[in-house]
């Protein structure tokens, strides 16, 4: 499974990017916002320090301007991938855009039937939000691991990324279930490095030194 990392801080992203395991950017408006910094600045910011796939996602909900709208955001940089929301003109954005070879994200999916659709439609991935549907009580894991069968049972080319990720656990049975890939906050990576017997660990082997040498 590769990590992806979920955010549009480019010092969250700077950190997570120089210990070497991160394969990708997956950003929303929420995220850009947070930013209060021009969009388009980030977005090249973040191309710019990381050599894979950068998602980025439309705001119109009409299929027109959804399409020009992802072809402006593809001009950015090769690595961008075109967020679209799971709706029927976002299926039909999707269709399109991988008619133009650009590549698509389905986001906000919340079911196996949706993006067994976005896979059809030619999505390049399809990220299903398993921490939102904890939220109001159903198992996001089970949709993922739904996901996941269906994909692999009919040899689908489209990726899954496990999104909406809320803790080590999520990642953790994301991987077991054999997602190809997990979008991630950056707190969360923290806490999956960090290990009280690590830390203890390495206490102890310098105290153990110092006291002879
Ligand atoms: C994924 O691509 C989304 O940006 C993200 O995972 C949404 O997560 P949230 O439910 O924590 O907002």
């Amino acid at each position: 499974m590769r990590i992806f990392i979920d955010t549009a801080n480019i010092e969250e992203i700077e950190e997570i990017h120089s210990m070497g395991f991160l394969s990708g950017v997956t950003t929303n408006p929420t995220l850009l916002a947070r930013e209060k910094k021009e969009y388009k600045t980030v977005v090249r910011d973040i191309c710019s320090l990381v050599k894979g796939p950068v998602s980025v996602e439309v705001l119109s909900l009409e299929h027109d301007h959804m399409v020009a709208e992802g072809k402006e955001l593809a001009r950015i940089d090769p690595n961008i991938v075109i967020k679209v929301p799971l709706m029927e003109e976002g299926l039909k954005t999707i269709r399109t855009l991988a008619d133009l070879n650009i590549k698509t994200n389905a986001t906000l999916i919340f079911s196996a039937n949706q993006a067994l659709l976005a896979a059809r439609a030619g999505a390049t991935y399809v990220s299903p939000f398993i921490g939102r549907l904890d939220d109001i009580g159903n198992s996001g894991l089970t949709v993922l691991a739904e996901i996941i069968e269906i994909i692999d049972l009919h040899g689908l080319e489209t990726e899954v990324i496990a999104a909406s990720i809320r803790h080590p656990i999520h990642v953790l049975e994301s991987a077991r279930m054999g997602s190809h890939i997990a979008t991630i906050p950056y707190s969360i990576i923290k806490q999956m490095i960090r290990h009280p017997l690590t830390d203890a660990g390495v206490e102890k082997f310098l105290q153990d030194w110092k006291q002879v040498f």
